[in-house]
Formats: C-alpha cells, structure tokens, sequence
C-alpha cells in the first residue's frame, strides 16, 4: 500500500458558518495502481486531494490521517512537506492558467521542479524538459520551451501541468479533473500519455473525475463520493457489472452508449435532513430507516465496499 487515508474529516469555516465538506473518507492507493475517485461537482473530491498535499486554505479545518509509506503527512511539519511535494507525490491542479506563472517560460517553470528537488539545472535539465515535452506531444519543444503560457491553448496548458507534475518521478500523482475543460479528442490523447507515463515509471495515480466513462477507461478501482462520504468502492470491472449503491446505479444508467436510450431524471438538489444517508433526498430506495441514520460503509463481496442499508 502506497497511500491510505483513514477517516478523513475536512470542513470549512465561511462568514461565520462552517460546512462540513468530508465526513470521515477513508481508502488506499496500491503502488502502481490507478485509482479513480468519482463524484459530482461540490461531492469534496478536491478537498481529498488537497488534504493529501495538505494545501486546504485557511479557513479549512481537517482530522484524521492521510499515510503515505506509513508516515501521517499531517503530523509532518512545512519544511517537511515541502520536500515531499512535487517530488515524491505530486498534483495536476484543476485549473492550469490559475496553476502556471505567466511570467516565466513555460520549459523553465518544468525544469524548476529538477532544480528544486535533484539540483539538476542548466542544458541537462533543459534537455530533460524538453525530451519530456516532446513525450507529451507539444511540437518544437526545443522553440516552445522559450514560450510563455497565454502562448499556449488549453490543451498544451494542460500537457505542461502534466509535465511539472511527472518530470521529477513521483511516486504518486494526484490529478485532479485534468481534462475536463478540453475537447474530447484532446482530452483522450492527454489521458492516453498520462496513463502511459504512470504506468511506464510504475507511479500510481489518484485520479478525480465527475466523469464515470473515464474511470472505466483508465481505473483499476474506483471510489465513489458523495456530499462528502464514500458510498460505494471496488474494483472498476466489479463496480460496473455489480453496482451497490443506487447513486452508482443512477450513475452507470447515464453512462451514453451507442444505441441507448438515456431516461431524463429529474435530479433534487434538496440537502438530505440532519442524520440521514446522504442520498436520501434523491434516492428512490429510501426507507424510513434511511431518514434517521447513515450507514457504516461496509464490504459486501472482497474487496467491493458500499454505504447503504439495502446491504
Ligand atoms: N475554500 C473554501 N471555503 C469554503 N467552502 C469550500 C472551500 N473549498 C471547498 N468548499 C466547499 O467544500 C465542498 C467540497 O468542495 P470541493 O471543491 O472539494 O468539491 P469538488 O468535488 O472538487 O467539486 P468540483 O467537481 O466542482 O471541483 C463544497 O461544498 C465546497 O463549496
Ligand atoms: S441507505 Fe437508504 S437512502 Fe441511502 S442509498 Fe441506501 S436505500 Fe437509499
Ligand atoms: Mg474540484
């Protein structure tokens, strides 16, 4: 196990109130393992990566313990942290315009993170960079590394991110929605060299998406959030064939396949009553039970974990 993180609490406190954003998420990466966390937009799957990096903002208040090779980063001090970011775990941000310098050269802002973590500097970190952006499929890499970022479409944003967040061999890397804001045959060439790169230098990936079709693509498993608690884990084939939890039931069904017929579903954006499983506003296995607790997240068959009482 490369990553565990057990009962993870994140909560934000706002004009005087506080949100709970994570409600006890608990679950592991092996090494070399590719592990999807899936859930619509506000379900807390960047607060998960950010506590893993431990760069939730200040008015964010969290518990519990995120393990990586048995050390709790949260009892690590900054300094700590600091060698570890970027180095041996490492996160493609959600947005790469807010995440690049747009005053420095793109190749130099790659080549910073050599320099930073290994001491590799000059024509052999440049030659690395550029060798590596090559691999990501920027063209004239030797000219582009001169670039700067409004020079570059979304895209290549995109494959730059990748490349600061590769270039130093981590041995976790944490994405978050990478390619959401690209077009879908950008999008895949993207997914295609990131999965290839973690899989060539035996990384493992956490890797977020609202997007189910993309877990089955690249995820060996598959953990699914929602308003904050893990409902449903598993391996990604299992999980598909067999879902649990009828938020992952509802899930699959809008997956768009060739030939299927998709059901327009109304969607409640009503917050379940205090105490109640988090689906319960929307789900339509609900019983009175469902109204007064939530359930324990449990293993029904090896390995396939779920949070509902209909198991
Ligand atoms: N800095 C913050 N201050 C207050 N609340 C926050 C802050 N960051 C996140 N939240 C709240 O925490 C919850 C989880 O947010 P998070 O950004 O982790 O969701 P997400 O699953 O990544 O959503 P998206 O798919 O839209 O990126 C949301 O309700 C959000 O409004
Ligand atoms: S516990 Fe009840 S409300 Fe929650 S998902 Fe299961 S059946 Fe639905
Ligand atoms: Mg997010």
């Amino acid at each position: 196990m490369l990553l565990e993180v057990r009962d993870l609490k994140v909560g934000f406190h706002l004009l005087g109130d506080y949100t709970e954003a994570l409600s006890g998420v608990s679950f592991f990466v092996n090494r070399g393992e590719i592990y999807c966390l899936l859930g619509e937009s506000g379900s807390g799957k960047t607060a998960v990566l950010k506590s893993i990096m431990r760069l939730l903002p200040g008015n964010a208040e969290y518990s519990g313990e995120v393990l990586f090779e048995g050390e709790n980063l949260f009892e690590l001090s900054e300094e700590e942290m600091v060698s570890i970011r970027g180095c041996k775990v490492s996160m493609v941000f959600q947005e790469p315009m807010t995440s690049l310098n747009p005053t420095m050269r793109i190749g130099d802002q790659v080549a910073e993170v050599l320099e930073f973590h290994y001491g590799i500097k000059g024509k052999k970190a440049r030659e690395r960079v550029i060798e590596l952006l090559e691999r990501l499929g920027i063209e004239n890499a030797k000219e582009r590394y001169f670039h700067y970022p409004h020079l570059f479409s979304g895209g290549m944003r995109q494959r730059v991110m990748i490349a600061m967040a590769v270039i130093a061999e981590p041995k976790l890397i944490l994405a978050d929605e990478p390619t959401t804001a690209l077009d879908v045959t950008v999008q895949s060439q993207i997914l295609k060299l990131l999965v290839e790169l973690v899989k060539e230098r035996k990384s493992s990936l956490l890797f977020v998406t609202h997007d189910f079709s993309v877990a089955a693509e690249i995820g060996d498993r598959v953990g699914l959030l929602y308003r904050g608690y893990m409902v449903e884990e598993g391996l990604v084939e299992e999980v598909l064939k067999n879902p649990l939890h009828p938020y992952t039931k509802d899930l699959i069904e809008a997956i768009p396949l060739p030939g299927k017929r998709l059901k327009a579903k109304s969607i409640t954006q009503e917050t379940p009553p205090a105490g109640a499983c988090p689906y319960f506003s929307r789900c339509e296995k609900r019983t009175d039970i469902c109204r007064t607790q939530i359930p324990q997240f449990k293993e029904v068959n090896k390995g396939h974990r779920v949070r509902c009482f209909l198991y």
